[in-house]
């Protein structure tokens, strides 16, 4: 039976790119966003992938969401922690709220969905989760103490989570992606951005199929020995 699959943020960005690879793998799909409700329903349309509405920085909406998921697909096996968003700005102008909302959505995301799905990948004896952190989880921004301060702390939230599920079937791994070629990236100021670019050894940004191809590397059903890893996919930017 196919295995069910929910991608957090899995409608726009990387996200996008690791809930088509999964669905061309075999699994079904269920692809979550927060709010931009043209681009899902653009997605599902597109894609055939059903769109699932919920904010991952609510406990509850987490709970009510992956309710509707199993209702509709089945028990969830595989879950892909993608959803995050930015905030950025030096700490002489970041406001509490910017902090907040971060970690609110990018580490806190990850609790609320392994939170919901976590008994009943034990009693099912499997689970394989994947969590996206980042190079400036690794190794810090300028402009970005929320954003690398929650990609850190999913770094080691992973590695944690890891031990407790390896003699249960379950297994927990973090990927860690530099710049790729996204509307977040795209944010970033051009000037900023070429610097960055300009750095990076392979010479230009990722592409988000370059990550999604690496999570379906690690949810594989014979990928029971991989755990608490962190995969870096930079292009050399930043060797750890
Ligand atoms: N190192 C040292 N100094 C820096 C710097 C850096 N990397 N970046 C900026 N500065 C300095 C500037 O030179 C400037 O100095 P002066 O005042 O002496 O001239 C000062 O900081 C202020 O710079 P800005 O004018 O850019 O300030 P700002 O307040 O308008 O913006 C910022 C600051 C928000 C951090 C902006 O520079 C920015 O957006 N930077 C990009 C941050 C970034 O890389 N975000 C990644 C987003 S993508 C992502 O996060 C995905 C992922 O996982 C990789």
């Amino acid at each position: 039976m196919a295995r069910v699959a929910v991608v957090t943020g899995g409608t726009r960005g990387i996200g996008e790119a690791i809930s088509i690879g999964l669905k061309k793998a075999g699994y079904l799909v269920a692809a979550n966003y927060a709010g931009n409700d043209e681009r899902a329903k653009a997605f599902s349309d597109k894609t055939g992938i059903a769109a699932f509405k919920w904010d991952v920085s609510s406990f509850d909406e987490c709970k009510k969401g992956m309710e509707a998921v199993a209702a509709q697909l089945g028990p969830v096996d595989v879950i892909v922690n993608n959803a995050g968003i930015t905030r950025d700005a030096t700490m002489k102008k970041m406001g509490r709220q910017a902090w907040d909302d971060v970690m609110d959505t990018n580490l806190g995301g990850c609790f609320n969905m392994c939170k919901v799905a976590w008994d009943g990948m034990l009693e099912r004896n499997f689970g394989r989760i994947v969590n996206i952190g980042s190079i400036n989880g690794q190794a810090g921004q300028y402009g970005q103490v929320n954003y690398a301060a929650a990609k850190s702390g999913i770094h080691g939230f992973t590695k944690a989570l890891a031990q407790e599920g390896a003699a249960k079937g379950i297994t927990v791994n973090a990927i860690a992606p530099g710049y790729i070629d996204t509307d977040m990236v795209a944010a970033v100021p051009p000037d900023v951005l070429d610097k960055i670019v300009a750095r990076i050894p392979v010479k230009r940004l990722g592409k988000a199929d370059e990550i999604a191809r690496a999570v379906l590397f690690l949810v594989a059903d014979d990928g029971g020995f991989i755990t608490g890893s962190t995969l870096s996919i930079n292009g050399g930017q930043h060797m750890y």
